[in-house]
């Protein structure tokens, strides 16, 4: 699989991390537009996007981002209604997508409150819908993706390779990280490598460790998820703040 060397950029703190992204991202969004009017992005769950999202969601990006022809995909999602503060969905919705002119047709979330099985499917056929004819999904414009400490990403765990990983676009998992919920849908790495931008953003010094593993250690994709990202014809960027990288530096 012909694949690219990550490109790595590491800033002085999250903020900095935060406001490269949304510079990054509303370039990117534009791009996609001159070239096909639609721009399809991949949000990620937990806490460290949610400066990004907040700053997309204020001037100038709000008024200079193209909302009416962005569309929204989550990269995974917990099995909690929409109204659940634990939901990824939710916590776009009221950090970024409340305060943008994104139409809610284009709006995209996976179906957490719905049996895990039922709500992968029908996620399953949204993308299909979404993807050129012929395609089971669409080759996302960008994904965000974030990382936990023990090299997971999206819901995609250390541990096996789930057969569905190579077979289907969406899975179910079941997996304990903190006290967040257990069960969750995943995007698969078929759907994320086939992407036109990965960029994972990933601070603090929790992470460090997992940082240089993942881009520094040897190649164990089981035991790091997040090395199972690479993809086949986009860029891949990781965004890390100095803490994060404090490890990679000295490696
Ligand atoms: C989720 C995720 C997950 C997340 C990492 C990092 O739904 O939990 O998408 O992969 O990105 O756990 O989370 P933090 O940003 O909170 O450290």
């Amino acid at each position: 699989m012909r694949t690219q060397r990550p490109r790595l950029h590491i800033f002085a703190d999250a903020a900095a991390v935060t406001q490269f992204a949304a510079e990054r991202i509303t370039t990117l969004a534009h791009s996609a537009v001159a070239g096909r009017n639609r721009f399809t992005l991949a949000l990620a769950g937990g806490g460290t996007p949610l400066g990004l999202y907040k700053q997309l969601a204020a001037w100038p990006a709000r008024d200079y981002f193209p909302w009416p022809q962005t569309h929204i995909f989550w990269g995974d999602e917990r099995c909690v209604p929409p109204d659940d503060s634990g939901s990824n969905y939710y916590q776009a919705r009221r950090t970024l997508l409340d305060h943008v002119p994104v139409p809610r047709t284009q709006v995209h979330r996976i179906p957490g409150e719905l049996e895990p099985h039922k709500a992968a499917g029908l996620y399953t056929s949204v993308l299909r819908r979404q993807a050129e004819p012929g395609a089971g999904w669409p080759r996302l414009d960008v994904v965000l993706l974030g990382m936990g400490r023990d090299g997971h990403t999206a819901s995609l765990f250390p541990g096996t390779i789930a057969p569905e990983e190579r077979t289907s676009a969406v899975m179910v998992v079941t997996a304990d990280y903190d006290d967040r919920p257990a069960q969750r849908i995943s995007l698969t790495p078929r759907v994320f490598n086939d992407a036109q931008h990965v960029i994972f953003l990933v601070t603090g010094a929790d992470k460090a460790p997992a940082v240089k593993e993942v881009l520094a250690g040897k190649y164990r994709p089981k035991e790091l998820p997040a090395q199972r990202i690479r993809p086949r014809f986009g860029t891949l960027t990781w965004l890390l703040d100095e803490a994060a990288a404090a490890q990679l530096e000295q490696a």
